[in-house]
């Protein structure tokens, strides 16, 4: 061959490469607080249709496991370091305590960026902000559209005594329903983008965490329910829907859908005291039981090849950052926890993991201090799983009695082989005796890389009268 040739052939394949999804685009949806059985496609009263169409499309995750709460969840999926080794496995930070979560690591937004991805956030950020340093658009985000702390008024934007919400570091105070909010922004980050770069957009909703609030138009969808907090909770997790129908269609608009990596997951489990629902798993959110870590969870479009199936094969949220940058073609950060699962989930082949720590937390026994561990099929819980000890049947299914809602903390370890007792029924702590020594022993070894949690007192500086009635940074 003419050396001209060559080089028209050498160019050529660096063009394909470059347009043949090397790079693709990748939105990560985070859903606060949905549980397992708040979804159409696993609930047929709920109706998610532009979610379940997604799903169908690609494949949902069956045993995708996140934290018990926020916090240690949304460190986990952008760090890929368990939450015990960085201190932020206890509980969710509160606005008025003075921390930052892992500022000594690298994170997901930050490695896309130093590798040309354009980097948006829309939503919940939750990992700190008592300094500038701490928020999203100092740690790799190119625009911010979305609020500091766990938990605001849907309308108001209101947490305690501070409005919390901001459009990169400027607080604002938008006027409509949040969920609104965000998607007008999702479609005018998309259709503004440039696509000469890849795209990331971390779409942390702020449905359907509590306050329970929903235009009307929603909750009317669900009369029938005599349940008004689960119609209403319900209704937010149809309005969640919509702003994911309208995702896929601005998506679609920019030119975007093809070339596009969709990821959905809760943070963690749903919370029946504010009408979210897991059943039939056992447990809440807080709590270590399947209820609360089995995400609703699935993956959708560019490079995943068996549409319409489940994947079987286990994940945990720590695997997220790798199989991201995996995804992204982006080379790893060392020394996580995570796991690069992109093979696996394109092909549907095995999963590499085989255990994992649901938790680790050192902090008050007698509210949440407890340790859970994953190897195989089984699973050993020791001292107190959390809050919500039982089964809680969905509200709108009246045929599902409701017998087992003890709330007893267990007095011995629990052991479960989640293949046979997926729902967490049988204790095999008596009877598997090898194999709760091998768990047990497995994790004492996990606990030699835990640090104490870094849960501080409130700081009066924090007070939103000092910043003009906003959450604001520089108080640490
Ligand atoms: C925001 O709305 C909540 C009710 O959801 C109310 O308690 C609070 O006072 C409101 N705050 C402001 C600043 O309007
Ligand atoms: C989705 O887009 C439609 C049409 O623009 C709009 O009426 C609707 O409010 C949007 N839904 C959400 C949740 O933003
Ligand atoms: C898009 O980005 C490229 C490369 O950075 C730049 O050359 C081009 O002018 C940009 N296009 C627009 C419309 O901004
Ligand atoms: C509310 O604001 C006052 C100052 O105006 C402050 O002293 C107090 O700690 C705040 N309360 C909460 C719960 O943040």
């Amino acid at each position: 061959m003419l050396p001209t040739i060559h080089i028209a052939l050498l160019v050529l394949t660096v063009f394909v490469a470059l347009c043949d999804g090397q790079h693709p685009n990748i939105v990560f949806i985070v859903a606060d607080d949905l549980g397992w059985n708040d979804l159409g496609f696993r609930n047929k009263h709920v109706i998610s249709p532009n979610i379940d169409k997604l799903a169908g499309m690609g494949m949902i995750l069956d045993q995708s496991y996140v934290q018990p709460v926020c916090t240690p969840s949304r460190t986990a999926f952008m760090t890929g370091v368990y939450p015990f080794k960085v201190g932020q496995q206890h509980l969710a930070m509160l606005p008025a305590q003075p921390s930052c979560a892992a500022m000594d690591k690298v994170i997901l937004p930050q490695k896309l960026k130093e590798n040309g991805y354009s980097t948006h956030m829309l939503g919940k950020w939750h990992l700190g902000f008592c300094k500038w340093e701490c928020t999203p658009t100092y740690r790799g985000f190119d625009s911010f559209y979305g609020y500091y702390n766990g938990q605001v008024d849907y309308y108001n934007y209101t947490i305690l005594n501070g409005t919390d919400f901001r459009d990169n570091k400027q607080p604002i105070r938008p006027k409509e329903y949040s969920t609104f909010e965000y998607a007008k922004r999702a479609d005018e980050i998309l259709r503004t983008h440039n696509k000469s770069q890849p795209l990331f957009l971390y779409y942390a909703f702020q449905s359907v965490h509590e306050p329970i609030e929903v235009p009307k138009s929603y909750e009317d969808k669900y009369s029938w329910i005599k349940n008004e907090g689960r119609r209403k909770y319900l209704g937010m997790v149809t309005a969640l829907d919509d702003a994911i129908g309208n995702l896929t269609e601005s998506l679609k608009q920019a030119g975007l859908f093809d070339n596009t990596l969709i990821i959905f997951t809760s943070d963690n489990g749903g919370w029946p005291q504010f009408f979210g629902n897991n059943y039939p798993l056992r447990g809440s959110k807080i709590s270590v039981y399947e209820g609360g870590t089995r995400a609703s969870a699935f993956v959708s479009g560019k490079g995943i090849k068996n549409p319409g199936t489940t994947y079987k094969g286990l994940m945990h949220a720590v695997d997220w950052m790798p199989t991201i940058l995996s995804a992204a073609g982006v080379k790893q950060v060392s020394s996580t926890d995570g796991i690069d699962m992109w093979d696996s989930l394109q092909n549907n082949n095995p999963s590499k993991r085989t255990e994992f720590i649901y938790n680790l937390d050192d902090k008050t026994p007698e509210l949440t201090g407890h340790a859970a561990i994953r190897m195989g099929d089984y699973k050993l819980i020791e001292g107190n799983p959390g809050l919500y000890h039982g089964w809680y049947p969905p509200p709108e299914d009246e045929s599902i009695l409701n017998t087992d809602q003890f709330n007893e903390i267990p007095l011995v370890p629990q052991l479960y082989n989640l293949k046979d007792d997926p729902n967490e029924h049988n204790n095999l702590f008596w009877k598997e005796r090898e194999i709760y020594k091998k768990l047990n022993s497995r994790m004492e070894e996990y606990k030699k890389d835990m640090v104490p949690a870094d849960y501080p007192g409130n700081d009066q500086k924090s007070a939103p009268s000092n910043y003009g009635g906003y959450w604001t940074p520089g108080w640490c």
